[in-house]
Formats: C-alpha cells, structure tokens, sequence
C-alpha cells in the first residue's frame, strides 16, 4: 500500500443562484421573524434557484470554476461523484447530466445519496478511486435545489434551507505531505425518521394523495436532529485528527457543515477551536446540504483564509443518519 496522501484537492469552485430571500421576506408568509431565526440558527438569508436553473446547472458552473483553477479539460476527468438529496430526476443520477453538460466524456459519473455529507462521502470516494488506480483526475461535487423538497409552508424548516453547489478537482497528490490525510465516515439508519422526505419514493410513490398530505416534503424533528449534529461532529472531528495523526491544536481551519450557528460553536468548543479559526458562512446561505462544505471552502480559499500548506479539518452532518470528516493538507 502507498503511503497517504494518495490524493489532493487541487481546487474549488462555486455557484449560488442570484436571488437572496430573506428572513424578512420569509416572515411575510410564515409566523416568525428575522430575530428568531438569528437567534436560533444565524441564519439571515439563503438562496433560492428558478425553476429554470438545474442542480445539474449550478453543478456544472461550480465545476466549471474550479476546473479552471486546476487548469484541467473535461477529457481529463476519470470519474464525477455527486453528492446530492435534491437530485434533478430520480433516474438517472444528475452526475450523468453534469457530465454530458460538461463534455466530460472520458468520466464514470455517478450520485451519492448521504444528505448534507454527501460531499465528504464523495471526496472519500474519490481518495479510493485514486488510492486503487481507478482513477487519476476526480470531480467531487456537492449540489443542492433544496428549495424544491422544502415546505415553504412549515416554518420549522422553511427557514433552514437554500440552493447551491460546490465542487472541487481531486487528484493524485501532486507534493509530498499534500492531500488528504484522513477521513471518517459513518450513519446509524435507525434514526432516519428523524429528518426524511416520508413520500415521493418506491415505498409510497409520487401520488395525489402523497402531494396532498405534502409527504413529498423533508420533515424534521429539529431538537433530536440538534443534538444528534453536536454528538456526531464530535465524534467525527475527533475521529478525523486521531486517523491523520496530527494534534487538535495543529489545525489552521475548522471548515464545519453550515446547519446551524449554535451547532457550529458546540463542534468548535469540542474541537478546541476558537472561532476566529472556524468558517462560518451560515448567515447568508443557510444549509445547503452537501453543497455547504464545498461552497465553504470555496471561500475560504478566496478570502484568503486557506493557504497552501494549511491544515484543515472538515465535519459535517445530516438526514439518514450520516456524518463524516477528514484532515487535508492544503
Ligand atoms: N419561527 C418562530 N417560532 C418557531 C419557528 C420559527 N421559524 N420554528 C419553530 N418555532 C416555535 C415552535 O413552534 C415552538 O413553539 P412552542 O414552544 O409554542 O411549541 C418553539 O418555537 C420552540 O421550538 P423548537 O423546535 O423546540 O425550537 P428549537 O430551539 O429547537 O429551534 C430549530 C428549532 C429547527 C432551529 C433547531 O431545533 C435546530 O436548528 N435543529 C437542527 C436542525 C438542522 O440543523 N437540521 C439539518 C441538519 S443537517
């Protein structure tokens, strides 16, 4: 077996739809108010795509963008992982539309389903695929249109949720020390009923009545999810340095997934971290599921907060239950 790291990010890209709905605006239809949802979550605005503007789209914009960066071709892309709970259609994966949106002939593309994870699921994913040989160049990919399985009309969720896409070009390590060097993954099903879309799939297909009982839509037991979030990003924060064998106290960024304010302290205060070394962007995306660690990293990089050589810690959290992290050497 080589030595980690076998694999690095090489870089990052995003995309957000342009139109910003507010908490102010949200208020003019539902029964709460800017001051609640700050308070509970720091959230403040989120955004929220056309009808028009695909997951597959945002996804092709992000990679687009960070193909750039790695000054990489579609045709040298060997395979598209896609993390996604808000797929365009439910066949085929929306990784076989971005690839052909792409022109990325050469790839495998294929959708993981593991909620707001799903982009840490992928970049493990991608690290076998590139660890076996399978594949040299990967496009990792994070997109949501959660505004299309939210409830507008549910103010527990309809304030939590937004739309966008991040992505990232992940390839064998390219300098010594570089790369990913750990990740974690791990779900427990037996709490799936805690944050699910109850109708829409094989067990109770698409139907008047699923439409009517609005079963279509994601439900959600906030205070079990809570504090099912701050127990198992804990446990993967910890998990994650332990596996890379560096000290909590090397670590440069927290980069966390973007649910909850409150959530990301809790996972800062376990991990020792102050927030001045933690990414918060949750004030105007909201969470954006497995789009929010990319879109996170994304502007990090930008804002010049991660560097080559920085040590970054990724957690993240969400519905089935599922949760991962991993270290990576900027
Ligand atoms: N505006 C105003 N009041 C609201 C509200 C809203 N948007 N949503 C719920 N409430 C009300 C409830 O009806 C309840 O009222 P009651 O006391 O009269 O019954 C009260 O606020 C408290 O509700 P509760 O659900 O206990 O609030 P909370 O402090 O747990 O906050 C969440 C709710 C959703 C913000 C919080 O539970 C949470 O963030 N959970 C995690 C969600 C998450 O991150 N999910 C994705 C994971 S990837």
């Amino acid at each position: 077996m080589i030595p980690r790291p076998f694999a690095e990010i090489a870089s990052v890209g995003a995309a957000v739809p342009p139109r910003a709905v507010t908490n102010a605006e949200l208020s003019r239809t539902l029964d709460t108010s800017d001051e609640w949802i700050v308070e509970r979550t720091g959230i403040r605005e989120r955004h929220v795509a056309t009808a028009a503007q695909s997951v597959a789209m945002l996804a092709a914009e992000a990679s687009r963008d960070a193909m750039d960066r790695a000054a990489i071709r579609a045709a040298d892309i060997d395979a598209i992982v896609l993390g996604t709970a808000s797929p365009d259609r439910l066949l085929p994966s929306t990784a076989c539309d971005l690839q052909a949106l792409l022109g990325a002939h050469n790839a495998a593309a294929f959708d993981v389903s593991a909620a707001c994870p799903g982009y840490l699921y992928a970049l493990t994913i991608a690290e076998g695929l590139i660890a076996s040989g399978q594949s040299r160049t990967v496009l990792v990919v994070g997109a949501e249109k959660l505004s299309t399985i939210t409830d507008w009309e549910d103010r527990s969720t309809a304030i939590l949720f937004g739309d966008g896409a991040g992505a990232s070009v992940v390839r064998r390590s390219t300098r010594a020390g570089r790369g990913i060097l750990s990740t974690f993954i791990k779900s427990d099903g037996r709490l799936a009923e805690l944050l699910y879309r109850p109708g829409g799939g094989s067990a109770d297909p698409i139907s008047e009545r699923v439409v009517c009982s609005r079963n279509h839509y994601m439900k959600m037991a906030g205070r079990e999810v809570f504090k099912a979030a701050v127990r198992t990003m804990a446990e993967a924060c910890d998990e994650a340095i332990r596996r890379a064998g560096v000290r909590p106290d090397e670590i440069d960024l927290l980069v966390p997934h973007q649910a909850n304010i409150r959530i990301i302290e809790a996972t800062a205060k376990h991990a020792g971290m102050p927030l001045s070394k933690v990414m918060i962007n949750v004030e105007r995306y909201g969470n954006t599921s497995s789009a929010s660690i990319p879109l996170a990293l994304d502007q990090a990089v930008t804002d010049g907060r991660l560097r080559s050589g920085s040590l970054v810690l990724l957690v993240a959290f969400g519905a089935g239950f599922t949760w991962g992290s991993a270290v990576v050497r900027w």
